[in-house]
């Protein structure tokens, strides 16, 4: 799979994508991260890509024009609609989720668009397939909702985890069931004796049960 993210900040993205999973990915060439710097798309000398907000206003907007041209150029021209989308990070969009992570691994190509300053051209969405939020806040830019979502995508790629690695984890059906490591007891707190027992029948349908219940408890919207 391929992730290309339009940015006026690609530098923003060393680190993040150099360590652990992400590199391991990358290094299997089984996720690939082309970073795009919308600079390169503006206008004139001065490679202009914002302006003042018609109407007044604070900030500045980043061009229509510019994010088209970006977008173009992006675009691979060989993929069909089903197996390229582009989408804008953006306070407006449907709050990213796991199920929709896992829609889009099954791309192609995925474009990741980071707005700035006070956003962009609403007119942006003539060239776009939808928009995704990470959740009812703002953040600067979005260049950390893309990572966000890089992030989520690439350990859900087939291959990239062992098999069966995702199947257990928070939000792919309920939240996971407690984990615990050595020692067996630690200031009186001990580990659900269950755990050293050894039978693996038994360990995985008390997994299951306290999985359920946990989500039941603390996020009653995931079981219903
Ligand atoms: C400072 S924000 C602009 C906020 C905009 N003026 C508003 O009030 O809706 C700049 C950029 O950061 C990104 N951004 C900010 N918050 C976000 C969120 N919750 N989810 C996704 N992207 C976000 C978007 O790309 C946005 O264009």
């Amino acid at each position: 799979m391929k992730i290309s993210i339009l940015t006026l900040f690609p530098e923003m993205f060393v680190g993040p994508f150099d360590f652990s999973i992400v590199k391991k990915a990358k290094e299997k060439k089984l996720v690939s991260i082309n970073l795009v710097k919308i600079r390169d798309f503006g206008k004139g000398r001065h490679k202009v890509v914002d302006d003042k907000p018609y109407g007044g206003g604070h900030g500045m907007i980043l061009k229509v024009d510019v994010l088209e041209r970006a977008i173009n150029k992006t675009k691979d021209k060989n993929l069909s609609s089903d197996e390229q989308k582009v989408i804008l990070l953006s306070p407006h969009g449907k709050t990213f989720n796991q199920k929709m992570a896992l829609e889009l691994t099954k791309l192609k190509h995925l474009i990741l668009i980071c707005g700035h300053y006070e956003g962009v051209d609403e007119r942006v969405s003539n060239f776009i397939d939808g928009e995704l939020s990470i959740g009812d806040f703002i953040v600067t830019g979005g260049e950390i909702p893309a990572m966000l979502v890089t992030d989520a995508l690439v350990r859900l790629v087939k291959g990239v985890l062992k098999e069966g690695v995702t199947s257990a984890e928070s939000f792919t059906n309920f939240l996971e069931y407690p984990q615990y490591t050595k020692p067996n007891t630690y200031k009186n707190l001990s580990v659900p004796s269950i755990l050293l027992s050894g039978d693996h029948g038994k360990i995985k349908a008390w997994r299951n049960k306290i999985s359920f219940s946990l989500t039941a408890k603390l996020r009653p919207d995931l079981v219903r």
